[in-house]
């Protein structure tokens, strides 16, 4: 069986990216492109750090594209007290040797969609999805599959009602899920079971790499603002989670669900509702209930030390 076709949607963000190198690491799926858009940082420096990670995994056959600049809501975003001013830690890089491409990164997405079976793994706000499904209506029945990581059952990490990805442009969200795509959802109740310890920063290290290297440095402040935030140095990794499922989809236990976003509100903005009451057999979305943090560890160690210099 061919392996599916994934393209990422994303806004490196530390933790984009180490969901980045787990998918170019990974030989279950073949990775077409990487699709920025704003959310972690403005567009320009998150289309910047995708080549950057693309680079570092020297994976110069994947194309890099930019996708919007602007939510469809209007607030202005601010993620550097996670991921640093530049969204990647604040490290030094050199100029990455992967190019921008010149396509628009949602066209680029529809070229994707319409090549063949495409899998879309969304790590950031869901704004260039948004504008494809109003550029292209109907796309969303040809997807194979989007994974989502975004949203909240119980909690969220920006307000206590809205998880980062969703409060970033809550009317794209709502947008992507009155569509008509095959979505499986991964929310913080469930990125919230995934991290990595001190011992794991020191194993990267230890791996006398590049990729190593930087992974352990990327990750140093993120889990120092773990520390700050949540009062504790492990780090959630919440967009590897979304290529998790796509490398083992038995790897992460799930549920039907309905989900809705909250546009509006005082306090509530950027609100997911995901209604899993009961398993709804006409509902698409699935949602993320429970991952075995041992088994994605392991994955991981084992996905980023195969990258040589
Ligand atoms: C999400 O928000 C971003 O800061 C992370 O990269 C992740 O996609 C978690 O809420
Ligand atoms: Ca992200």
């Amino acid at each position: 069986m061919a392996r599916p076709r994934v393209l990422i949607d994303t806004d490196p963000g530390v933790d984009d990216a180490i969901a980045i190198l787990l998918a170019l690491a990974s030989p279950e799926v073949e990775v077409v492109g990487v699709v920025a858009v704003a959310g972690n940082a403005p567009l320009a420096q998150t289309a910047l750090n995708a080549r950057r990670i693309v680079a570092l995994a020297r994976r110069h056959d994947v194309v890099v594209a930019a996708g919007c600049a602007e939510s469809l809501s209007d607030h202005v975003v601010e993620a550097s007290v996670v991921h640093g001013r530049d969204g990647l830690g604040d490290l030094e890089w050199g100029e990455p040797d992967v190019p921008l491409d010149p396509r628009d990164g949602v066209d680029f997405t529809a070229e994707m969609i319409h090549a063949g079976p495409l899998t879309i793994v969304a790590i950031g706000p869901l704004t260039n999805l948004a504008v494809l499904l109003e550029r292209h209506p109907g796309i969303d029945r040809e997807v194979e599959h989007l994974v989502i990581m975004g949203g909240a059952s119980f909690e969220g990490n920006v307000t206590p009602a809205a998880e980062f990805n969703i409060w970033a442009d809550p009317e794209a969200a709502r947008r992507v899920f009155a569509a008509q795509w095959r979505i499986t959802l991964m929310p913080l109740d469930l990125t919230h079971q995934a991290s990595l310890n001190d011992d794991d920063l020191a194993y990267f290290a230890s791996l006398d790499t590049l990729v190593g290297a930087r992974v352990a440095a990327m990750l140093e402040p993120y889990a120092q603002f773990h520390l700050a935030w949540h009062g504790r140095r492990d780090v959630f990794m919440h967009d590897a989670m979304a290529v998790y499922e796509v490398l083992d989809d038995a790897a992460i236990l799930k549920c039907g669900a309905r989900v809705s976003v909250e546009t509006g509100g005082v306090h509530s903005r950027g609100a997911t509702f995901i209604d899993r009451r009961r398993v709804h057999t006409d509902s698409d979305v699935r949602v993320g209930v429970s991952v075995d943090n041992e088994r994605f560890r392991q994955l991981l160690r084992a996905r980023l030390a195969t990258y040589r210099d």
